[in-house]
């Protein structure tokens, strides 16, 4: 018999997801509309309106080609949505090249949204952006290891931490980011090794995605968790459902019913 953790009952807050490092591991998955945040709603303790929307949603190659105004269409449509979550949004590639542009489009998100947290990818080279954001009063979350916004300038998605070197960039870059004021770092694609000693080095809480188990959290995105995005799936993507199986199956019987006049039945006509 699965012994199954208690629903999450209160707003999660910045303050809550401090304490929880070293004590309970956070949960957290992408969302992108009202419909599912509503589900996921008291079932994990962060949301993410990750730019993967253009990916799995807009069936973009990759995610560089998100937009503010789509960013905040469907951050608006999760809060609508979700409550007790903390709903962090991506900042979309080129929206944060400068402190200036970073803090304009911040804090439009925060003007036009409910999100309580933006997330932007990059080690010590956007410390500074994360500065300026934070001492504008807008939480950051950061993000290293295998970003996607680089995958045209780096020539695809690479595993990193695979040398003691490396492993030693990613914790000066996690170090940078505490510093900087960041409340929490996403940790992608980085060998578990590497994940267990960023996570050790930092006092505020790792989450991490295809990065092994020493995080201090995990995220994945719903639509691969689900089985519903089946273009690739990564070695680290576990299925907890089989999403297109499930709808094929769906219309399928739909598919038959209307063809055969089952559908609809009595039960189903004014
Ligand atoms: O956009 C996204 O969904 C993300 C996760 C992969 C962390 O950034």
């Amino acid at each position: 018999m699965s012994i199954h953790t208690p629903k999450i009952d209160k707003k999660i807050t910045l303050g809550v997801l401090a304490k929880m490092k070293g004590h309970e591991p956070i949960t957290m998955v992408t969302a992108y509309d009202a419909l599912f945040a509503k589900l996921f709603d008291g079932e994990v303790e962060m949301i993410l309106v990750g730019d993967s929307l253009n990916m799995s949603f807009l069936g973009k190659e990759d995610t560089l080609s998100a937009t503010m105004d789509q960013m905040i269409y469907h951050t608006q449509a999760v809060c609508n949505g979700a409550s007790l979550p903390l709903i962090v949004v991506d900042m979309p590639f080129g929206s944060y090249t400068t402190p200036e542009e970073a803090i304009k489009n911040a804090t439009r998100i925060y003007q036009e949204t409910n999100a309580q947290a933006v997330k932007l990818e990059g080690g010590r080279e956007r410390a500074g952006i994360v500065e300026a954001l934070s001492q504008n009063s807008i939480a950051v979350l950061g993000h290293i290891g295998l970003m996607p916004q680089f995958v045209r300038s780096e020539g695809g998605y690479k595993v990193r931490g695979k040398s003691q070197e490396d492993i030693d960039v990613l914790v000066e870059d996690a170090i940078a980011l505490e510093k900087a004021g960041a409340f929490a770092i996403v940790v992608e694609g980085v060998k578990a090794e590497a994940a267990r000693a960023i996570t050790q080095a930092v006092s505020i809480p790792t989450i991490g995605i295809g990065s092994g188990n020493a995080t201090d959290g995990q995220v994945l995105v719903w639509s691969d968790m689900f089985g519903f995005f089946e273009a690739f799936k990564p070695k680290f993507v576990k299925s907890y459902a089989e999403g297109a199986k499930m709808i094929r199956q769906g219309l399928q019987a739909y598919r038959d019913e209307v063809k055969s006049r089952a559908f609809p039945s009595e039960d189903y006509t004014y």
